[in-house]
């Protein structure tokens, strides 16, 4: 059967569901002016993801590497989060949550390392400071694949991992982001004037997940996957394994799919629920918010 895009029955599948999962891709955060890998302007359009975002790229040529991660870190240090970011992190708040889809559980397992899903769910936690609701203990994130502002020593013997958000995180970085832009990296930046570990001085990298490596928290995913009966799919092209299997677990399972993205994507057609759209519009009116520019998020009421 063909997906359905009937909002309503959308509406009332969340309110009857236990456990929640999103399931969160690059399309979460292009509202907020970050280029997506695959779609129109991505990433691996204009760049070889084996040479940027592999242990062996990276041990080829760190420079080129560092230069890719540069770029997106300035791009992520300057960028906001968006409607979407807000809709989910509303969500994530028990008191919120509590009026949509009461007694339930939510999580939010995100691709995404530009750290935006957190950003927002610090700024919405601070809005509902009187519910006590502080984002570390109460809103559930997981970032599979890392954090962009990590910094992680490269020394088998040390492996120290540093949170940076210096902008640039070293001189000689700094500018190349408009390198980037243009498709022109600059392969020859000397390997001492590249981040180093703060401990050890070793040869630092990202700490992002690269290709061929194992995301972060599977266990706690797997837990997570094992158990939900609602899957929302958020912005994924549903391409990068394990993240694009995950919807499929939940429906194997017997729970349920519904997948948001701009475009068609890997395996939607499989899904229950399929709202084609800017997340940052579909999310919001799927939970049933209003989001005003300055001011406290609120849930609708039926009437509305
Ligand atoms: P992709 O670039 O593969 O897919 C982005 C998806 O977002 C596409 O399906 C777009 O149609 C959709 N999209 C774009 N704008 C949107 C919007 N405003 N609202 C809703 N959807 C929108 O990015 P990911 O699926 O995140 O991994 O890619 C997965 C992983 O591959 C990434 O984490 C990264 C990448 O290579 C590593 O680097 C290891
Ligand atoms: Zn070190």
């Amino acid at each position: 059967m063909a997906p359905s895009n009937n909002m309503d029955a959308f509406r009332e599948l969340l309110a009857s569901s236990r456990h929640i999962v999103a399931v969160a891709g690059a399309g979460l955060s292009a509202a907020s002016g970050i280029p997506t890998f695959r779609g129109a302007g991505g990433m691996w359009r204009k760049y070889n993801a084996i040479s940027l975002a592999t242990p062996e790229g990276f041990k080829a040529n760190p420079s080129l590497s560092w230069q890719f991660y540069h770029y997106r870190r300035e791009t992520a240090l300057r960028a906001q989060p968006n409607n979407a970011h807000r809709a989910l992190s509303a969500f994530s708040l028990p008191t919120i949550r509590q009026q949509i889809s009461p007694g339930s559980t939510f999580t939010l397992i995100t691709q995404n390392v530009d750290g935006l899903s957190q950003r927002s769910n610090d700024q919405i936690a601070a809005m509902f400071p009187e519910e006590g609701n502080t984002a570390d203990e109460k809103l559930q994130l997981i970032e599979m694949h890392g954090k962009l502002f990590d910094v992680s020593c490269t020394a088998k013997d040390c492996r120290h991992v540093e949170y940076n958000t210096k902008s640039p995180i070293t001189e000689a970085l700094g500018g190349t982001e408009l390198l980037v832009e243009h498709g022109t990296l600059d392969p020859d930046i000397p390997l001492e004037d590249l981040p180093r570990c703060s401990k050890c001085g070793s040869l630092a990298r990202p700490g992002v997940v690269w290709f061929g490596e194992r995301p972060f928290h599977l266990d706690d995913i797997d837990k997570l996957v094992e158990k939900a009966d609602l899957c929302v799919v958020v912005g994924t092209s549903s391409t990068v394994y394990p993240a694009a299997g995950y919807a499929m677990e939940v429906q194997e399972n017997g729970g349920k799919v519904a997948v948001f993205n701009l475009d068609r994507s890997e395996g939607d057609e499989e899904a229950d629920y399929l709202f084609l759209g800017p997340c940052e519009e579909t999310l919001v009116q799927a939970f049933g918010l209003t989001i005003p520019e300055n001011g406290k998020i609120s849930v609708n009421t039926p009437s509305e």
